[in-house]
């Protein structure tokens, strides 16, 4: 996230200067390497590195010495006990104080739980022997991976939480270009708000899976019943597909935070609990259905198409994919998987999985194909070819990226989600 936000903003005419205390990260950023995938990030770093307004350093101060506007976008690691460990955001804020040069605007950029900008305040006050006049502002991200280059260029909304009005003016002509509505909000609202959007696209999406469980028994088609609600304004059609369930780090933990934020408010959000319960039900659906297709999973071999949260990412954080494999591992069954991207990070987290190159190596002896993540090159397959390569016929389409009635035309035993 801070590299997006530091690349987009220097593709904006900004100066920016990228800090991170791994010293190989911003070597390899220096070279032109960048370690994860995200569309059209990487041609805009090389540009803006040549045109001079985009650096990296491992130094704070060096970036911080001649900045207006200190972005914090450090990791928000989740506590065993609940709850976000706020050591990494303590130790930048110290270093951030010590190194402030003149007024500066620190921006909360990280998804923090409410209230966390005061911990910024106070541990900056602490640290600040020169007395330099500062703000702390909170400035929410809602960039999704595998597009977030263009949510940063074309936002829905920018949200800026200050109670400061020279604060608030900096941070708005920094944006004023994007051409987005902007609100300004106090801090502990902007970061409410972040919290709330999370949550109700989570729960958007365990909606509409609650939807596709009915739709299954009823033997109605939940992508019908989705587009009739979509056309709706007040509804809208985006974020209601039914498939495996949510995964990613954003959504997994915001829920999370957001429950443990309601209850310290005193409130039991048992609205959220139920959307994560929908939502793990759903990745135990896929492997009911494997095993139902199959009868029995000892000996088995199953194919896995796509491992990473969503397309367009080599995320595997928090994917189904994981539970996925591990349940059906569990069951006796063997794995083979193929993802464009993912496949070197979920090396490392995933155990006895045979690799393969393309989706067809994948079709070829295995007893069910399970699509998991609905990667683009997956939609155009030549099905024939995977039945032939296929020991049974069957596939288990976790995210209704084929047509029941076509693959079921070919011969195939096919079984998506909510048809
Ligand atoms: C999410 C939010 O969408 C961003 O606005 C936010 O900035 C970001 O978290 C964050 O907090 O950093 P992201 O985690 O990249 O972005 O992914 P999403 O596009 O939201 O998808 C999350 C999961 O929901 C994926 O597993 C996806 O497959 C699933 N999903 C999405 C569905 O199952 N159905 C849908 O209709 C939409």
């Amino acid at each position: 996230m801070g590299l997006v936000v530091g690349t987009c903003l220097a593709e904006l005419g900004n100066i920016v200067i990228c800090v991170d205390d791994d010293i190989r990260k911003i070597d390899d950023f220096k070279k032109g390497i960048i370690p994860f995938y995200e569309p059209g990030l990487e041609e805009m770093i090389h540009r803006n590195v040549r045109a001079g307004r985009l650096s990296f350093t491992t130094d704070v101060e060096q970036g911080v010495k001649p900045s207006n506007v200190v972005f914090i976008a450090v990791g928000t690691p989740q506590k065993l006990a609940g709850g976000v460990e706020l050591a990494p955001l303590k130790r930048i804020s110290r270093q951030i104080a010590r190194a402030m040069q003149d007024y500066t605007v620190v921006v909360e950029k990280s998804t923090l739980p409410v209230k966390t900008s005061i911990y910024i305040k106070k541990a900056i006050a602490l640290n600040n022997v020169r007395n330099i006049a500062f703000d702390v502002v909170c400035n929410p991200e809602f960039l999704r991976e595998g597009s977030a280059v263009s949510d940063f260029m074309k936002p829905a909304r920018i949200v800026i939480g200050t109670e400061n009005e020279r604060a608030a003016k900096i941070m708005t002509e920094l944006y004023e270009s994007l051409a987005a509505p902007i609100i300004v909000t106090n801090l502990e609202t902007a970061e409410l708000i972040k919290h709330a959007s999370n949550a109700f696209l989570s729960l958007r999406i365990s909606f509409i899976n609650a939807m596709a469980n009915i739709c299954e028994r009823m033997g109605i088609d939940v992508s019908k019943v989705a587009e009739g609600m979509g056309y709706d304004k007040r509804i809208g059609r985006q974020f209601l597909d039914a498939g495996v369930g949510y995964g990613g780090y954003c959504l997994s933990k915001d829920a999370a935070n957001l429950i443990k934020i309601a209850k310290d408010a005193g409130y039991d959000f048992e609205l959220l609990k139920v959307v994560q319960k929908i939502n793990e039900n759903q990745r135990d659906q896929i492997v009911a259905k494997v095993e139902g297709a199959l009868r029995d999973l000892p000996g088995r071999t199953i194919g896995i198409l796509g491992l990473s949260f969503k397309p367009d990412t080599d995320d595997m954080r928090e994917a189904p994919s994981i539970y996925i494999i591990k349940k059906l591992q569990g069951k006796g069954a063997k794995i083979k998987a193929y993802d464009p991207k993912a496949m070197e990070n979920a090396r490392a987290i995933l155990e006895d999985v045979e690799y393969g190159q393309n989706p067809y190596e994948i079709a070829k002896g295995s007893d069910a194909l399970v699509v998991i993540t609905e990667w683009g090159e997956f939609k155009n397959l030549d099905l024939s070819k995977v039945k032939r390569l296929l020991n049974q016929p069957v596939i288990i389409d976790g995210r209704n990226i084929y047509d029941p009635q076509k693959v079921r035309e070919l011969g195939f035993r096919y079984q998506g989600v909510g048809q």
